[in-house]
């Protein structure tokens, strides 16, 4: 027997209120050098306010944090810091004004007699993209990037600053399969070097790839411990307390009049004579690499973004173009991939989020009935198990996954009739996720249509009737999802077109 590693980070018995809710009660972590300490939870289980207590953020109410065997205070992030602990958010926390550089050396930048130095500066964060293989210049500004390559650039901050404890929130929910085998990589290296870490990932199939020892909480309660290599369904009836039967529950059925018809949309630079057809009743998926156009599509049928040319049918009428306020009077909604800078309100309250698509149907003779779209609200938020202290909670302080079933749940109390989802699922647990799923069977089933961009393989084949595929901005292809194969389908997400 080998002696017991000794932890670096550990969480004692700590316990966590927000007012009168106890979200975290009476757990205990270990983080070991070179090991990697998954936490597993559903949507709110309390995984980010225990990295947060790890991290400075949140001060546990009782409880200790141990560091080298010694009870510490992290009165702050620095102190933090200090200690070698290195975090990147569940939410990016970069400023999208400073280029790529600034971003991965913010609050460490070389200077001398209060001059920045450029060089090595560069050089540095040269040094840190190449680590993780992302190829984007150091001058580029963040703002610029897509939300996988910012979440690129976030995990290359963390891992410049040398940190002996590395905590990763969901760090691949934005990745691809691709980039996220880098991170991997990246990962089996920095344990070899005897990093110690923490990972959260709502995806099952990369617990035993990158973890070891696996904490699996239940509302803020601590209910086992298990090896990663522990299999999936046991892993799922341990966090949500049940099986899952059908991971994707799609219910098909003949599809009826065209809904929504988009007929060769062009914007130069992003995407070039786009054509597909939705018809009530029917998912199509829309699946390619990150930077095809999805979501520039998406958003340009939605209105949010203009574009030069071509046209959106809704029920056969032209949608104007650019307006989004004209596409929500003709029952069109969006899920959008960034939820926290275009889906939500986020100091408002859930039951203002939720509402907030519905003010048009909920007002009567010009007023809006409060009441009617509240208790409306209630039913979506109890539909969807929307874990949360109340309706007035800011939806800023729900949970990641909990704040995604938030800006759903607004499109299907509005009642949309053609509903763009960009990655859905994004975040949410494996249980939320097949409620998702049961929502657009909803959509479907009332005669909607749903056009769902989505990186998951296995949830565009699951969930769409046909699957429109995309490559550098062109469509490359639609095809029914019964004959398709992930092969088939990226096989024409790499296509070429020239
Ligand atoms: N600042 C806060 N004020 C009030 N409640 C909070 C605050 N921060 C977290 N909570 C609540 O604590 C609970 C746990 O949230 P947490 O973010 O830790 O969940 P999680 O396990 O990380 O979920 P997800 O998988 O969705 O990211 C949630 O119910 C959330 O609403
Ligand atoms: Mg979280």
């Amino acid at each position: 027997m080998s002696e017991p590693l000794q932890s670096v980070l550990r969480l004692d018995h700590v316990t966590k209120s927000f007012g009168p809710v106890t979200v975290i009660d009476d757990v205990s972590v270990d983080v070991v050098p070179g090991r990697v300490r998954v936490l597993l939870g559903e949507n709110g289980a309390g995984k980010s306010t225990l990295i947060k207590m790890m991290s400075g953020i949140y001060h546990p109410d009782s409880g200790s944090v141990i560091i080298d065997g010694h009870p510490a205070e992290l009165p702050d992030v620095k102190a933090a810091e200090v200690q070698g602990i290195a975090v990147i958010h569940q939410e990016l926390n970069l400023v999208p004004q400073l280029s790529v550089a600034e971003n991965i050396m913010l609050g460490r930048t070389p200077s001398r007699g209060g001059l920045v130095q450029w060089r090595p500066l560069r050089r540095r964060a040269e040094a840190a993209l190449e680590r993780i293989g992302l190829n984007v210049s150091p001058e580029k500004l963040v703002g610029e990037l897509s939300s996988a390559h910012q979440q690129l650039v976030e995990i290359a901050r963390a891992l410049s600053t040398d940190a002996r404890v590395l905590i990763l929130d969901e760090p691949t929910a934005a990745l691809t399969r691709r980039e996220s085998r880098q991170l991997f990589s990246v990962m089996d290296d920095l344990k070899a070097r005897g990093v110690a870490m923490v990972f959260i990932s709502h995806h099952l199939d990369e617990i035993p790839r990158v973890g070891d020892d696996v904490t699996v909480l239940r509302d803020g309660v601590a209910v086992g411990e298990v090896p990663a290599d522990t299999p999936e369904p046991e892993l799922v009836r341990l966090m949500v307390g049940r099986d899952i039967e059908d991971q994707f529950p799609r219910h098909r059925s003949e599809p009826g009049e065209v809904l929504l018809e988009v007929e060769g949309l062009t914007r130069r630079g992003d995407f070039d004579n786009i054509s597909f057809e939705v018809r009530a009743g029917e998912v199509l998926g829309l699946s390619g690499l990150v930077g095809a156009g999805r979501s520039e599509v998406v958003r340009a049928i939605f209105g949010a973004d203009p574009y030069d040319s071509g046209t959106v049918r809704v029920r056969g009428e032209k949608l104007p173009r650019g307006s989004v306020g004209a596409a929500i009077s003709r029952g069109v909604g969006q899920v959008p991939e960034e939820r926290k800078s275009q889906g939500l309100v986020l100091a408002g309250s859930v039951a203002d989020n939720i509402g907030y698509a519905t003010l048009r149907s909920t007002s009567r003779a010009g007023l809006v009935d409060r009441r009617g779209q509240r208790q409306r609200a209630a039913e979506v938020a109890e539909k969807l198990h929307i874990r949360m202290a109340g309706l007035d909670q800011a939806v800023g302080d729900l949970s990641g996954g909990n704040q995604q079933k938030a800006v759903l749940g607004r499109w299907v109390l509005a009642g949309s009739s053609v509903l763009l989802l960009d990655e859905p699922t994004r975040g949410v647990d494996v249980g939320a996720k097949v409620e998702i799923y049961q929502l657009i069977n909803r959509v479907t089933d009332s005669g909607g249509a749903v056009v769902m961009v989505s990186s998951e393989l296995p949830e565009v084949l699951g969930m769409s009737d046909r699957i429109a595929v995309m490559a550098n901005g062109r469509l490359t292809g639609i095809v029914e999802a019964d004959s398709a194969t992930e092969d088939s389908v990226m096989t024409l997400a790499v296509k070429s077109l020239d």
